[in-house]
């Protein structure tokens, strides 16, 4: 068990469990755009240890980018997102791949989905490492998923509490009382 600020946190996800499931994402996206050089767009900055791991497996040609939103605070989503770091400009007519980390409510990727549906991409889809299917309230289907959990929050593997815990390489889940 660690502690991070005032909270304790308990193992949930492994180093294995990690890798298997980006191994088999990489499988799926490399299928789909095999014809394609994607732009990777890693949004900052919960997901920058997935994207390094995703495209070191990914051995096909392909670019990477970033973004970078603010909106969550401690626990709960403040439900304010702001565009810190925006769309790189050399997007227009490519293939894009959004990399998140989690997929909570969905106002993450709503606030993306906005920000590229004013420019002419090719394709456009989104992968998450992890996934809350039962907070989820988007229209948007989510393209592709690494693990879905339940509605419990986590940190590691890039994940904060309040910015402590995103070096932890493993996955831990909040330990309630
Ligand atoms: P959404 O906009 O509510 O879907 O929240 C997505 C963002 O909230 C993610 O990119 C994370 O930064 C953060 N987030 C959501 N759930 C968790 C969690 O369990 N642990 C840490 N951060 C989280
Ligand atoms: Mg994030």
């Amino acid at each position: 068990m660690i502690k991070l600020h005032d909270k304790y946190f308990e193992p949930f996800i492994s180093r294995q469990e990690i890798d298997a499931a980006i191994a088999q994402m990489v499988e799926n996206v490399k299928a789909d755009f095999k014809e394609e050089t994607p732009i990777f767009i890693c949004v900052l900055n919960g997901a920058f240890m997935f994207a390094s791991d995703f495209i070191k497996k990914y051995d096909q040609p392909c670019e990477i980018s970033f973004v970078k939103l603010s909106s969550y605070h401690g626990f709960s989503s403040t439900g304010i997102v702001k565009t810190l770091l925006d769309v790189p400009d050399n997007v227009e007519g490519r293939s894009v791949v959004i990399l998140e980390d989690i997929i909570d409510t969905g106002k993450t990727v709503k606030e993306l989905v906005s920000m590229f549906s004013n420019i002419n991409v090719k394709r456009f889809k989104i992968a998450s490492m992890f996934y809350k299917p039962e907070v989820y309230s988007g229209e948007y289907n989510i393209d592709y998923v690494g693990i879905e959990i339940p509605n419990k929050f986590i940190v590691g593997y890039g994940l904060d509490y309040d910015e402590l815990g995103r070096n932890l390489p493993e996955v831990y889940q909040i330990k309630e009382n």
